[in-house]
């Protein structure tokens, strides 16, 4: 039987790094959703198509091309149309229009049987928004991870920085606590802990000591 690990959180809260790092150390394999929402939210920028145009996007959809790998050392790629969009998918202006996008309930289906593809094989860990309470609510191990707002902002303007997008540390923070919102309040798949999740505050800890701290719940 596959074992399947939900990891779910805000904005930067560290899921990306602590899923990758956490597959090396299980010999899993690794799957980052919010790629996929990043993918799509792409695809309509690139095609000026407007986010706030349900309908039109719904329509969209079945023309987009979307293929997600996970390479042996754990990285992803995305493409679309063919195109190997990963370098774009985490430029901040994608950033800001994906909750608007995720938000819709067509979209969520489409990149949900996405990803039911890809993860039917083999064991996975799932990072995203709705992992532990939609995607797979029988997931053996559900974990929550979290840090401060101020935490979180340094580390995304960090990797903000490291692509040449430059803001400062309060935009950041208004830009995260907004996304958070759009995600918390949305009525599709709402972010929120899964009541068997196990809560982890990593505010404090280096990213080697939180994925420590997941590995010690897994029995495998
Ligand atoms: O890396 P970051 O924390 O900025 O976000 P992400 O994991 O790449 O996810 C980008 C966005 O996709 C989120 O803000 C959500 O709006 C959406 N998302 C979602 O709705 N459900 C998921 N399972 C994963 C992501």
């Amino acid at each position: 039987m596959s074992i399947n690990i939900a990891i779910d959180g805000p904005v930067a809260s560290g899921k990306g790094a602590v899923t990758k790092g956490l597959a090396k150390k299980l010999g899993f394999s690794a799957l980052d959703t919010g790629a996929a929402y990043r993918a799509v939210t792409l695809f309509l920028l690139d095609n000026d198509i407007d986010i706030h145009d349900e309908k039109r996007i719904l329509l969209t959809l079945n023309k987009i091309d979307l293929r997600i790998f996970s390479a042996q050392n754990h990285d992803l790629r995305v493409f679309t149309q063919g195109q190997d969009v990963t370098p774009r998918i985490r430029d901040n202006k994608v950033s800001l229009a994906v909750p608007v996008v995720a938000a819709y309930i067509g979209v969520r289906e489409y990149v949900n049987r996405q990803i039911a593809a890809v993860a039917s094989q083999g064991n996975y860990i799932m990072e995203g928004r709705d992992i532990g309470t939609v995607v797979l609510p029988n997931a053996q191990y559900k974990f929550f991870l979290t840090a401060s707002l101020e935490v979180r902002a340094k580390r995304r303007k960090a990797d903000l920085d490291a692509k040449g997008e430059y803001y400062s540390l309060l935009e950041v923070m208004a830009q995260i606590k907004e996304r958070d919102e759009q995600d918390i309040n949305r009525i599709i798949a709402p972010l929120k802990q899964a009541p068997d999740a196990i809560y982890i505050d990593n505010s404090n800890l280096t990213l080697e000591q939180t994925i420590d701290t997941l590995a010690k719940y897994i029995k495998l």
